[in-house]
């Protein structure tokens, strides 16, 4: 299996609680390990755009203000088939449906406050790092 890279969000629910050393660990553990990572407070511009591909859904403009409400921890993270092992630990979307042991189920407050985001293919995966990171920012 290749190494590959991922994009993370540590979301504004798990920045307030301060989990971000929680969560990390359950990547860390899932055998991800943190290229890049930086503390940011999203813009509304920047938050639209990173979620343009949900723009028609009923939820983007409650997904935009809760992303925007706190700070989040955009991260890089770098393993075996990255993109599908941080699916696995992240669980599903709506933490009620997550499986036991996943960042979803043991953190998130709701579908909406799910506390971490993970791209969901090696393109997307692309983008969303060129999105928020600077080649020179990342450190493998
Ligand atoms: P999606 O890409 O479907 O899920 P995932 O984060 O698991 O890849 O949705 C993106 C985000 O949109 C999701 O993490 C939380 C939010 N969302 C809602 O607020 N309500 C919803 O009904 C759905 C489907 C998503």
């Amino acid at each position: 299996m290749a190494v590959t890279r991922t994009f993370s969000i540590i979301k504004p629910d798990a920045t307030r609680r301060n989990l971000t050393g929680a969560v990390t660990k359950m990547l860390e553990d899932a055998g991800l390990r943190v290229v890049a990572s930086k503390r940011i407070h999203m813009t509304k511009e920047q938050a639209e755009g990173f979620y343009a591909v949900h723009k028609e859904r009923p939820f983007f403009g409650e997904l935009v203000d809760f992303m925007i409400s706190g700070p989040v921890v955009v991260q890089v993270l770098e393993g075996e088939d990255a993109v599908k092992r941080n699916r696995d630990v992240m669980g599903a979307t709506n933490p009620s449906d997550a499986a036991d042991g996943t960042i979803r189920k043991t953190y998130a407050e709701s579908i909406e406050a799910n506390s971490v985001h993970g791209s969901d293919s090696d393109e997307n995966a692309k983008i969303e790092i060129d999105y928020f990171f600077d080649a020179d920012e990342i450190v493998g």
